[in-house]
């Protein structure tokens, strides 16, 4: 595993590469740090895709509200290079903030519908912040691949179009959400949950797989929306549950194909998001 921490000395180790007479084609895996097995999952599938393996850790500020959990989100960088090591890494690129944002780094882009509704609605500075980084992480690297999970649903269609919009020569790959053995969507938000609170926190995954089994046995949505409502406000303050279309995260027509439960949901001051896809 090579770490670099600077965009130039990054830089200058990819382009001796690809001046050989056989230049690597690149995957590319942003985390955040904290990584646990649904990261790791994404990098078995960069793996499979390409000869080079590059994975970004940088816990980016501006995809963080002022009263959001930037000060205490979990990092773990010496366990998480040990982690990479096992999974034989090419390269690990963790820069600090001053690297990613120079002063003069300027980026506009306006997500449209996407970014209004769900996570967008209420962390509005969430979306932005990430279409942010993963521009700049893109630049920079020019992978031919990026893995994104799909725990974050609406970040891996936010990131399709970018890509698309910008007409970038990056295909964006969806790794599936990994669950605990107990239902619980793999999150590095985990880390904040106590004993009970982890039992607690499956019951997200319970109540979307009965709401899953309702929908493919065709019972009425709006029905299936209300129960699921109802069994989420007794045990979390809930943020949003919605049945969407799964390619574009709209309302649903009649024969839809590709449907998505989206929920989000606060136990105590964690912020836990889950989502299942079916396929009718
Ligand atoms: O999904 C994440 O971990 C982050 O949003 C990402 C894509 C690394 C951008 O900071």
């Amino acid at each position: 595993l090579l770490i670099f921490n600077k965009i130039s000395e990054l830089q200058t180790h990819l382009a001796d590469k690809s001046n050989t007479a056989f230049a690597p084609t690149i995957s590319f895996v942003p985390t955040m740090g904290g990584l646990h097995a649904g990261h790791l999952s994404l990098v078995k599938i960069a793996k499979q895709k390409t000869d080079l393996v590059i994975v970004s850790i940088f816990l980016n500020p501006a995809q963080f509200g002022k009263n959001e959990d930037l000060g205490s989100y979990p990092q773990s960088l010496e366990v998480d290079i040990k982690q990479l090591k096992n999974l034989k890494v090419d390269i690990l690129f963790a820069p600090n903030t001053g690297e990613i944002y120079p002063e003069s780094y300027q980026f506009d882009y306006d997500i449209g519908y996407l970014g209004t509704i769900l996570c967008g609605k209420s962390r509005p500075q969430f979306f932005p912040g990430i279409v942010r980084v993963v521009y700049r992480l893109f630049d920079i690297i020019k992978p031919n691949i990026a893995v994104f999970g799909k725990k974050d649903f609406q970040q891996f269609l936010i990131i399709k179009q970018l890509v698309k919009d910008f007409n970038l020569d990056i295909k964006v790959i969806g790794g599936n959400l990994i669950r605990e053995k107990n239902g619980l969507a793999l999150s590095t938000r985990n880390n904040y949950l106590n004993d009970i609170e982890i039992k607690t926190a499956s019951k997200i995954n319970d109540f979307l797989q009965t709401a899953k089994y309702e929908i493919k046995n065709k019972k009425d949505l709006k029905l299936v929306k209300n129960d699921l409502t109802t069994n989420l406000k007794k045990y979390f303050n809930l943020d949003y549950c919605e049945i969407l279309n799964a390619d574009n995260l709209g309302k649903i027509n009649a024969n839809e194909k590709n449907i998505i439960i989206l929920v989000a949901a606060m136990l105590g001051k964690t912020r836990l998001i889950d989502n299942i896809e079916i396929t009718l």
